[in-house]
């Protein structure tokens, strides 16, 4: 049974959610799901923006068959070429020999290389920077968003409606539930937290391509974004751009603390857990703690792309960090992270080396902060270690 939503009187949804997936990209938990979104515009030629992952590509058929309602598919726009929009292009290529597919330069060379058996001989619409397609009453303009999150992504924007057609740009992990829109959602509770958590983790690394995009359009009349995941903004779109202006430019969004410790025996944890009531007792309640090896560093990024302050407490390790917060920190250093204040609190029972370990790391990435003093456990927590970790917390609180 189809499952669409009307967007506007030519304009429908028709993509699907898989709650089954696991890890998106075999990565990323996923434990509320995730949904791909498909577009399909009826106007006196029809066209649909992008297609779905294998996953739902029944559901999708089902759905494009009953909003095209025995018409022709005249155009498929291709704005990202990453196999989960793209898994059905070859079925509707065969399924409508006049369908052409639209796209930019390097769309094509990306999906021939997914697609290495289809002839695109004479099917191929290539658009470059600005150029528009008119379908009828719409016409569709075209903005190249380079590594928003691939080289090829653009952005179909839609100047009759106002609609502007975002790829992964202000997507979000999480099914549709039945709520589509923005204002169908209390926004701070069931959108923020996965939102961040799919920018900071999908999109993160590419905060002055972002950048760039969001400037691209800020001459346009926007009214709508339909992205590739997650719900369409039609009601709180500068909540939305206000979010995407802080991540995209590494700052942090609130005045908190996220403190990350690793912990053998428990006594790196009994230094974390001094550090946060430390500094609930100085006011500072804005506080959250997170176990390195408990907790999927994607959560952890996303609190990094909130918090102004963080703490990274490790034990030594095979002469280095411990490994788990050695893969948060990498993973930090690989999304470009930047713009922190940082403390640190290093554990070590005969030749404690993380300490210098985490510095040279955080060197490595731009604007990070390092409050003094660095906290050197030997073992277990000592009288001259809490006196540290006051002299740490109370300068923490005068840098915020
Ligand atoms: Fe949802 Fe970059 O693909």
């Amino acid at each position: 049974m189809h499952c669409v939503r009307s967007i506007s009187d030519s304009l429908m949804w028709i993509g699907g959610s898989d709650r089954r997936l696991s890890l998106f990209e075999n990565l990323f938990p996923i434990p509320q799901g995730v949904s791909y979104n498909s577009y399909l515009i009826l106007d006196e030629k029809t066209a649909v923006l992008d297609t779905v992952d294998s996953s739902i590509s029944h559901q999708f058929m089902e759905n494009l068959s009953h909003g095209l309602n025995g018409r022709p598919l005249d155009y498929l726009i291709l704005n990202h070429m990453e196999p989960d929009h793209c898994a059905t292009i070859q079925d509707l290529f065969y399924r409508f020999p006049n369908m052409v597919l639209v796209g930019n330069a390097k769309t094509f060379t990306i999906l021939k290389q997914f697609h290495r058996d289809m002839d695109l001989t004479e099917r191929t619409l290539v658009v470059k920077e600005g150029d528009t397609l008119t379908l009828g009453k719409h016409t569709l303009q075209f903005f190249m968003a380079p590594m928003v999150h691939w080289p090829e992504v653009m952005l179909s924007y839609e100047q009759t409606t106002g609609t502007l057609f975002s790829a992964d740009a202000f997507g979000s992990f999480g099914a549709l539930d039945g709520a589509i829109f923005d204002d169908e959602l209390d926004l701070a509770k069931q959108w923020l937290a996965e939102g961040r958590r799919y920018y900071g983790n999908i999109v993160g690394k590419y905060g002055l391509q972002v950048q760039a995009a969001l400037k691209k359009l800020s001459g346009l009349t926007i009214k709508t974004i339909c992205p590739l995941h997650g719900i369409i903004w039609r009601s709180n779109l500068n909540y939305l751009l206000e979010k995407y202006s802080a991540w995209s430019s590494y700052t942090a969004e609130e005045k908190a603390v996220a403190i990350f410790y690793g912990s053998m025996y428990g006594n790196t944890q009994n230094a974390a857990n001094y550090m946060a009531h430390r500094l609930g007792q100085l006011g500072v309640t804005n506080v959250a703690v997170y176990d390195v090896s408990k907790t999927d560093v994607s959560y952890m990024i996303s609190e990094i792309f909130r918090c102004s302050h963080l703490v990274f407490a490790s034990p030594t390790y095979n002469n280095g960090i411990y490994p788990a917060m050695d893969n948060l920190l990498h993973d930090m250093q690989a999304l470009g992270l930047q713009n922190r204040t940082i403390g640190l609190i290093e554990n070590g029972t005969w030749a404690p080396t993380c300490g210098k370990s985490m510095q040279a790391a955080l060197a490595s990435m731009k604007n990070m902060t390092q409050l003094e003093p660095m906290v050197a456990i030997r073992s277990s927590v000592s009288e001259e270690n809490r006196e540290t970790m006051d002299v740490l917390c109370q300068n923490m609180l005068e840098s915020m």
